[in-house]
């Protein structure tokens, strides 16, 4: 099992180019289900978890043509659809394999997608993509792990008038696919407004799809017979953009950060700047963060965007063990995301963990140990903390962080980390 070893205390310096982002490319490959013309998409990241969306789309009978593998660039070809399920080896590292429902129904009137499996931040169901499939007439059932909706009598989906309960991102993505091909119009309300939802909406637009409301919280679909062919570039990491952001404040580093979008990451940047560290808008593509002359304790609470996003709260909590005075972080998002905490504190961290709320006192003294990863974004804001921990640091299980972002040690190690990768083969995967 690869495992990262970082010594700490490095300050960073220099210029990062951020990846295309992960949560866009994963729907944005889920429609080419939708047509049986060729997608043409650009600016994939190359990680795991869209190499497991290839993967999955590959079995679904998808051609799908890339130049190397992983690659960032992929046609993609749905001319004739695989209705057999996938195997639950396939989406059990990926919840994101549920963005196959909403497309495979709509298009064959038929779909038989696995659960996605357990998950270390909480129980994250799916029931909100099923109850809004069923407004539109599928059937649904839910057995053995698996779940397998159609439409009565091969017929089309149809449009419905869908409230969320809960604001879901991947949810509203599915019912997004589907509604673009089901018969008359869509109404989703309390909608996701995240800059990855957006980016569906312009993509699928560009395929002949009928949507107006992006990027607020009430989406009209008016269903079409047949979506086309298109070519997309997909928008850059918003997440990746923000753990470098942080770790340009954390180390007291200067750090340039090209290819991304300074629109998405407002919450980001004026926490940022509460905490007193200075982040520049260069251009509409280019950020620029320094150290702050005194890293100040700020609350901070994870909402939906446009919102501070759940998945930079672990990177924001390493960054406020080294703040001067307390911070309450309020995670509000998943019921079980502070993981990462109990490693921080194994590093010297001082941390309260009531329910929901971590208090986190500081600058603390960190230390460098061995370290688990639990998940994607936690294993970020363990690579976070190592960079300011006295010593050694090795964090184990880096293959949450494999799923997301895209040559990390070689960018970190491009801007003057002290991190490597390294093989250990006393230790097997989990
Ligand atoms: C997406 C992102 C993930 C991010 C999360 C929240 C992708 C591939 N993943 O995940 O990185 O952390 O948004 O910004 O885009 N919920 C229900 N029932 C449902 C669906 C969701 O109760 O049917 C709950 C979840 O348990 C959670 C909340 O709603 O508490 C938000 O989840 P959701 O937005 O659906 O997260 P994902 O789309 O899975």
């Amino acid at each position: 099992m690869d495992k990262f070893l970082i010594k700490g205390g490095k300050i960073l310096k220099g210029q990062v180019a951020i990846s295309g982002a992960k949560n866009s490319a994963l729907p944005i490959m889920a429609a080419s289900l939708l047509t049986a013309e060729p997608l043409h998409v650009h600016n994939i990241p190359k990680v795991r978890d869209l190499v497991t969306m290839s993967k999955l789309l590959t079995f679904m009978h998808v051609h799908v043509s890339v130049k190397e593998f992983p690659s960032s660039d992929y046609i993609l070809q749905a001319t004739k659809l695989n209705d057999e399920v996938a195997p639950y080896e396939l989406v059990k590292t990926m919840r994101a394999s549920i963005l196959t429902l909403g497309p495979l129904i709509a298009r064959v009137g038929v779909a038989r997608v696995s659960l996605p499996g357990g998950c270390a931040i909480g129980a994250r169901p799916v029931d909100l993509h099923l109850t809004a499939l069923e407004k539109m007439g599928a059937e649904v059932e839910t057995k053995a792990g698996y779940i397998e909706a159609k439409v009565p009598n091969h017929g089309r989906l149809k449009g419905a008038h869908i409230v969320f309960d809960k604001i879901t991102v991947t949810g509203t993505e599915n019912i997004l696919m589907a509604a673009a091909l089901a018969d008359g119009e869509s109404i989703l309300e309390n909608a996701a407004r995240e800059p990855e939802v957006t980016d569906l909406v312009i993509m699928l637009r560009k395929m002949g799809a009928q949507i107006t409301g992006d990027g607020t919280s009430v989406l009209k679909i008016k269903g079409v017979k047949e979506l086309h062919g298109t070519d997309h570039t997909v928008i850059p990491d918003r997440i990746e953009t923000g753990t470098f952001l942080v770790a340009g404040a954390i180390t007291g580093g200067d750090l340039t950060i090209t290819n991304c979008a300074p629109d998405h990451q407002g919450a980001i940047i004026a926490k940022l700047n509460e905490a007193g560290v200075p982040v520049e808008v260069v251009n509409d593509t280019t950020l620029h963060v320094s150290g702050a002359k005194k890293l100040i304790a700020s609350d901070m609470t994870t909402e939906e965007y446009p919102g501070f996003a759940t998945d930079m709260q672990a990177q924001y909590m390493a960054l406020a063990t080294q703040a001067q005075g307390s911070s309450i972080i309020t995670e509000t998002i998943f019921e079980n995301r502070f993981l990462h905490a109990s490693e921080m504190l194994r590093m010297g961290a001082n941390i309260a963990i009531d329910n929901r709320r971590a208090v986190v006192r500081g600058p603390a003294k960190l230390t460098g140990t061995t370290v688990q990863a639990s998940d994607l974004r936690a294993s970020a804001g363990l690579v976070l903390a190592a960079l300011v921990a006295q010593g050694e640091t090795i964090i184990d299980r880096v293959y949450h962080i494999d799923r997301g972002y895209e040559l990390i040690v070689e960018k970190l190690q491009d801007v003057g980390a002290d991190i490597e990768r390294f093989h250990d083969p006393s230790s097997s995967a989990a």
